[in-house]
């Protein structure tokens, strides 16, 4: 789809940048955002340990770097994982440090705005698809359609775990005006008291990086059509949209406040 200026060629960036550092960065200033990221992505996992076999292959959505893989690989060590993510900088980054884990990770480069990212996904059906603070990056008519597509690509039996922040109705603005006011507590204390880096600024700092100018032109590319302050849909919206979708079973295993865990099986 996209000119790849990068992922062909990852070692050239490999020699001079220390992607392990700035994964742990950039593992630092998500929890910042998340205090409870991890206990977030242990129960999306312990789903895959009930609901499915030993065996089996995951969609890890709107990937970044990888962190949904790297711990689903470690966590289930016959499992095979396909990392989708449209953004050049962040896939390099996954993929240098991760690799493909002994050949059971694939990352794919696709941008879910489009309905063509399916038919790189190199699978016609998988068993899980998990994603987590990434869907709301999506206008609504394109999440709708991306949760129609995976109707399409789970197989019966199979789920899909979206862990993000997911709006309460406007009918419901207390419980919004609840989860907002504890949210900026939250990263007042992380970002301003306790001095952690903060999303833009780890992207300032990585992109002083010299040897990954072409790397950022190309993100800045493929990104032009983001509006940062697009209307987030509401939880409902989600809910609906993947019951619509095919997903027999669909609700919430796991919360804090507006931040939740939606599960689907299909
Ligand atoms: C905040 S990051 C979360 C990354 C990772 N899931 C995590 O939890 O660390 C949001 C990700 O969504 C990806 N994304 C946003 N819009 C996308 C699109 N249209 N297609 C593919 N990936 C997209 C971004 O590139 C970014 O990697």
């Amino acid at each position: 789809m996209h000119a790849p200026p990068t992922l062909e060629s990852p070692a050239e960036t490999q020699e001079t940048i220390d992607w392990h550092q700035w994964l742990e960065r950039w593992d630092v200033q998500q929890t910042g955002y998340l205090p409870d990221r991890e206990a977030r992505f242990t129960a999306m996992l312990d789903v895959l340990e009930v609901l499915l076999p030993d065996t089996f292959v995951a969609l890890d959505l709107a990937c970044g770097p990888g962190a949904i893989s790297q711990r689903l690989l470690t966590r289930f060590p016959q499992a095979r994982c396909i990392a989708v993510d449209l953004d050049p900088v962040l896939l390099t980054m996954g993929q240098s440090v991760l690799g493909t884990m002994g050949g059971r990770l694939r990352w794919v480069e696709a941008d879910l705005t489009t309905p063509a990212w399916l038919s790189h996904l190199g699978e016609a059906h998988v068993d899980a698809v998990l994603s987590t603070t990434a869907l709301h990056w999506l206008p609504a008519e394109h999440l709708v359609r991306v949760y129609r597509e995976l109707g399409q690509l789970v197989r019966p039996g199979g789920v899909v775990l979206n862990g993000d922040h997911l709006k309460f109705e406007p009918s419901m603005a207390s419980f919004q005006q609840v989860a907002d006011a504890v949210k900026t507590r939250l990263q007042e204390d992380a970002f301003t008291r306790r001095g952690i880096e903060d999303w833009a600024g780890w992207w300032q700092a990585l992109r002083a990086e010299a040897a990954l100018a072409e790397l950022f032109a190309e993100r800045e590319r493929r990104f032009a059509w983001r509006q940062t302050d697009s209307h987030r849909p509401i939880f409902a919206l989600h809910e609906a949209a993947l019951r619509d979708a095919g997903f027999r079973e669909v609700g919430v295993i796991w919360q804090r406040m507006d931040n939740r865990v939606l599960m689907a099986v299909r």
